[in-house]
């Protein structure tokens, strides 16, 4: 019952991510290849999440834990340029989210 449940959600996020991805994914790249990975490539792989709380957790738990986030107070100007410097960095965060995760930042962890 819980496996179903799980199951569903997936689905669901599935769909979602591939709606998105049909707007945002207009260059070509080449599939197959895992080695280096571009802007371009990292713009499909990017989470579905649309909520400013899911997307600090899959985009920016990769290489730091949240503490490093939470830790910080920052200004949303200051989150602005972290946040650039993140993805400059390797973090995934799409166009549609980067305003999406600026808000949360700003509101949740400011000095
Ligand atoms: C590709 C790896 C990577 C990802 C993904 C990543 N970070 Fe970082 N982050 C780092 C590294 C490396 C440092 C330490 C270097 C430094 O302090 O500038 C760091 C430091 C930080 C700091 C503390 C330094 C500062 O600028 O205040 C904050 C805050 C931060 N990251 C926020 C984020 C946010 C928000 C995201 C998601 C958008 C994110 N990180 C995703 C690599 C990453």
């Amino acid at each position: 019952m819980k496996k179903l449940t799980v199951l569903a959600l997936l689905a669901v996020l599935v769909s979602l991510g591939l709606s998105a991805c049909g707007t945002s994914a207009t260059t070509p790249s080449t599939s197959g290849t895992t080695t280096v990975v571009t802007t371009t490539e990292a713009a499909t792989i990017i989470s579905n999440a649309t909520d400013g709380e899911s997307i600090l957790k899959s985009s920016c738990t990769k290489c730091h834990d949240l503490d490093k986030i939470k830790d910080a107070k920052k200004t949303r100007d200051e989150w602005q340029t972290t946040i650039k410097d993140m993805i400059e960095a390797g973090a995934k965060v799409s166009d549609e989210q980067k305003p999406i995760l600026l808000d949360y930042l700003a509101k949740n962890y400011k000095p």
